[in-house]
């Protein structure tokens, strides 16, 4: 008989871990996790909510878990400036991950670079499953407590076991060790007030399946921690918003039968039962809320202590509007005309995004990309331009395009002046080629050179690079 481990304990979360503590934004860079909740529109919605609980003597302390790359508290900021109509957000935002080198690597967003350079970001390391509080990069523990936590795509990445009721019994997953830990596990029988020493489990099992036969339901105890604010670090008032893939269904429903987890990369990821996930926070007094329409990717759960009623604020925010999910089937749609080679529809599309969330740099930069591409110039100024208008203090890079914009318009010394800057703000090989060729294209071979010395130290392999050094020294190294 092989040994069996319980499933939230199997060998196969210490691959998952140790994936996202060691590989820095490599998953990302490979396109081997989703990353559909970071986009602006949710980040909005996020904005929208936390603006509904501001505070009128002191900055709101936001804490992200599990930030990955950067990109939502990047979008978070810039959609929570607009809101509260200042140049730079009136918060504080401490940004963590369990990983040290994927904060490290986050820090270094050009778009992420001035909140922190004004001590509105503090990047810092947080493993949500010790019990302790999170520390800045200097060591130093962050002593503050927050008022709003949020995480995208973090909830389905924590340990989760399987429990099921069948025949008025409830049973739990247990699997083998090694490779086949993912088979069709063995499930023994459990006592829930012993298997759980967090009241608000067993309670919120047999509420949740209260009345029907049999019930199959994912349960992470570190995710209830969280939902009921128990980390040491929460306050008395803290409130959390998580938003990830996951199930509206209820108990008992066919779709919600024990399946095996998804892997991206090397990591795991469990969909989560909201119904169930709100039954937990309940049966632990807390308020909570929870996204509705269950047509939508990503689904999103807040809880706060039952003293504060925020379910209006959650209503405005999440129920009466719905910007992740517009533009996720908006953008997805033009992201697919413009590699299709249509890029009047995408543009056209692009526009409906923007009617719908306003304008937002990087995504008037991606429409002015389409544009620069389908050689649509006079569209494509118009729309770097708006990117460049609303970019405030974020330091997005609009610079890059519209130099690329001015190549294309043959305004050599308009291009200069736009790429040096985007060459100060980001250093890209790209930037550097794209230098060499205007120094070309104005006859100064000397400045074209060291354009080109510049891009080989920043990426020698880069074919754009190679390509350059071809066309500029011949066959000479
Ligand atoms: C699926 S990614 C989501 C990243 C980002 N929020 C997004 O939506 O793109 C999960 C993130 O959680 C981090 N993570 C994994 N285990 C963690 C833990 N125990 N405590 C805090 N963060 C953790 C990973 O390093 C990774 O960056």
């Amino acid at each position: 008989m092989e040994p069996l481990r319980r499933f939230d304990r199997a060998a196969l979360w210490e691959g998952h871990f140790a994936y996202y503590r060691e590989e820095g934004l490599g998953p990302w860079q490979r396109q081997e996790v989703p990353d559909g909740a970071t986009s602006f529109g949710f980040a909005l919605q996020a904005a929208h909510f936390a603006h509904g609980m501001s505070l009128p003597d002191r900055p709101l302390e936001i804490w992200e878990l599990g930030a990955g790359t950067g990109a939502f508290a990047a979008r978070f900021l810039r959609a929570l400036a607009r809101i509260q109509g200042r140049p730079e957000p009136r918060c504080r935002y401490v940004l963590t991950d369990l990983s040290a080198r994927t904060v490290e690597a986050a820090c270094h967003r050009p778009d992420l670079r001035p909140a922190i350079d004004a001590g509105l970001l503090i990047p810092a390391t947080l493993d949500v499953l010790a019990e302790r509080a999170p520390m800045a990069l200097d060591g130093q523990p962050i002593p503050t407590c927050p008022d709003f936590v949020i995480g995208t795509y973090f909830a389905c990445i924590l340990p989760t076991t399987w429990v099921r009721l069948r025949a008025g019994r409830w049973e739990e997953a247990w699997v083998v060790e090694g490779p086949r830990a993912d088979a069709e596990p063995t499930w023994r029988l459990v006592e829930l007030d012993e298997r759980f020493p967090e009241p608000a489990l067993p309670a919120a099992l047999r509420g949740w399946a209260a009345g029907v036969e049999s019930a199959d339901v994912p349960v992470s105890e570190a995710l209830a921690r969280l939902l009921l604010g128990q980390l040491p670090w929460f306050g008395p008032d803290t409130v959390l918003l998580l938003s990830d893939f996951g199930s509206l269904a209820p108990a008992g429903h066919p779709s919600l039968r024990h399946k095996p987890l998804t892997r991206y990369g090397d990591s795991l990821a469990q969909g989560q039962a909201l119904s169930f996930l709100a039954q937990v926070a309940a049966s632990g007094g807390r308020g909570v809320a929870c996204t509705a329409d269950p047509t939508h990717e990503v689904q999103t759960i807040a809880t706060w202590p039952d003293a504060r009623d925020l379910a209006p604020a959650f209503r405005a925010a999440w129920l009466d509007r719905a910007w992740g999910e517009e533009q996720a089937d908006l953008q997805g749609a033009a992201r697919m005309w413009a590699e299709q080679g249509g890029s009047q529809r995408a543009l056209r599309l692009y526009q409906r995004l923007f009617a719908e969330l306003g304008d937002e740099p990087e995504l008037l930069v991606e429409a002015g990309k389409v544009a620069l591409r389908a050689g649509l110039l006079t569209q494509a100024r118009a729309l770097l331009e708006r990117a460049l208008a609303c970019m405030g203090g974020s330091g997005f890079d609009v610079d890059f395009d519209l130099g690329r914009l001015c190549m294309a318009e043959g305004a050599w010394e308009a291009a200069l002046v736009h790429l040096g800057r985007s060459a100060g703000r980001d250093p890209h090989p790209i930037t550097q080629v794209n230098l060499c060729r205007v120094h070309r294209a104005r006859g100064d071979g000397p400045a074209a050179l060291t354009a080109l010395h510049a891009a080989l130290r920043l990426d020698p392999e880069h074919p754009a690079v190679r390509q350059e050094q071809a066309l500029l020294l011949g066959d000479r190294p």
